[in-house]
């Protein structure tokens, strides 16, 4: 009788447990898989050899560069804010995000360049900014968990995003209530843009802030900072944003 009992439990129990996997498979969102925008547009940063691209990332006449302490500003970091600098690069920007947050803040690098990626942390023990972390993310995904982030920084990075759409996913995704997403790209302005960023650059203005709204975000301000750049700054929609 008691084995008779035990055995119906045990069915019951394995029932609940393939039904429930099963709706949570059914009603999960499925996305085709997204094709990439710009192949091979990131190889030179294969094997990065760090002090080599500092020279092309931390160099005067970048306006970048030249504007960074400006930008920053532009960006009113508050005390204990946990900032992401997608596509970090060199780490210019994570560095000087570290003191703005403070050491209640975090700062988190995030590349899929390993190379940057590692040196950006040593850097950053050497110099006792223990607020920086560093992420080697993947090309489709910021490796970032769900509602982590105060902020995305993505600086002359969102061109290089080969699957801008999944991307977005997946910092909508790592983005608290209400958090902040910031694009600095290339303008992009045909007879106007040099040949370099008409053939490097794959979208301009519009087609990015397209792109961005699409994903559940909202243009909330321009920062009239930068000439070759543009500076956008949305705020994550809710549910009722997402087209
Ligand atoms: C032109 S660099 C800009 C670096 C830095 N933001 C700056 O302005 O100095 C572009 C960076 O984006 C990184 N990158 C490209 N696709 C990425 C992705 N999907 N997620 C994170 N980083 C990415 C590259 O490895 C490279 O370090």
């Amino acid at each position: 009788m008691r084995d008779a009992v035990n055995k119906l439990k045990a069915k019951f129990v394995l029932l609940w447990f393939v039904g429930t996997v099963g709706f949570v498979v059914a009603t999960a969102p499925v996305y085709p898989r997204e094709q990439s925008v710009s192949p091979g547009i990131n190889k030179h940063y294969e094997n990065a050899v760090y002090e080599e691209w500092v020279q092309r990332f931390e160099r005067e006449g970048r306006e970048i560069y030249d504007k960074r302490h400006e930008i920053v500003t532009a960006l009113a970091l508050r005390e204990d804010m946990v900032v992401a600098d997608i596509g970090a690069g060199t780490g210019l920007f994570a560095r000087l995000f570290s003191p703005e947050v403070g050491p209640g803040g975090r700062v988190i690098a995030v590349d899929i360049s390993r190379q940057f990626i590692d040196k950006i942390v040593q850097i950053a023990k050497e110099q006792g900014q223990e607020n920086i972390q560093g992420i080697v993310n993947t090309p489709t995904d910021t490796a970032l968990p769900p509602a982590s982030i105060d902020l995305a920084f993505v600086c002359d990075t969102y061109h290089h995003f080969e699957y801008p759409e999944t991307m977005l996913r997946s910092l909508h995704r790592a983005l608290r209530r209400d958090g902040t997403l910031v694009v600095i790209d290339y303008r992009r302005v045909n007879g106007l843009s040099s040949p370099w960023v008409m053939n490097h650059v794959r979208a301009g203005e519009d087609t990015v802030v397209g792109e961005i709204e699409a994903a559940g975000f909202r243009l909330a301000k321009t920062q009239d900072l930068l000439r070759e750049n543009y500076f956008l700054q949305f705020k994550k929609c809710d549910d009722a944003c997402v087209k």
